[in-house]
């Protein structure tokens, strides 16, 4: 019997949180302390009903992403990505759009278009190399997450007066928060 540190439910920052637009540092050595982080950010990402979550979302500016399409499910193809250091290899020429959203930018939704197909290398949670090619809203939500590690969100994939207008409502929401503290 192992024994395991407990889970934890991690804090998600969201915009217009600074930590959101940092550029996440790459990860020096996948140790005990980084795999206890991919199981605080799947626990998180769980409880939060979301299907990825990238380390600066809970405020660690640090270049790890979990992945796991179907929560809840567990089917044959059930695949839970956890996903150190990233890099983009390729990209296909044909694009796609979604309707993307973020537990990070909550209620807000929008169309983002990206490429359809994507090839990522990374370490897995034992330090070794992995690469993956991804298509459909896998290759949307890995985009999105890297995204995430160069302090990217996808409101910056749209229109400046939506994003503003996204962003006002943000504060706003959380002012009233703070103010009904
Ligand atoms: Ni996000």
């Amino acid at each position: 019997m192992l024994c395991l540190t407990p889970m934890a439910i991690l804090t998600i920052h969201t915009a217009p949180d600074p930590v959101l637009k940092q550029k996440a540092l790459p990860v020096p050595a996948v140790d005990d302390r980084v795999r206890q982080l991919l199981d605080d950010m799947l626990e998180t990402m769980y409880a939060a009903k979301g299907i990825g979550l990238a380390a600066p979302q809970v405020g660690i500016s640090e270049r790890v992403l979990v992945i796991d399409l179907n929560p809840g499910e567990d089917t044959q193809d059930k695949k839970i990505y956890k996903i150190i250091n990233p890099e983009i290899t390729w990209v296909s020429d044909e694009d796609s759009r979604y309707e993307e959203g973020c537990l990070s930018v909550p209620t807000h939704y929008a169309d983002v278009v990206r490429p359809a197909s994507v090839k990522v290398k990374y370490l897995d949670e034992t330090g070794a190399v992995q690469e993956l090619s991804a298509e459909g809203l896998l290759a949307t939500c890995i985009q999105h997450e890297i995204d995430h590690l160069d302090g990217i969100l996808f409101i910056d994939h749209i229109s400046a007066l939506k994003r503003n207008i996204i962003l006002r409502k943000l504060l706003k929401t959380r002012q009233n928060l703070e103010s009904a503290d």
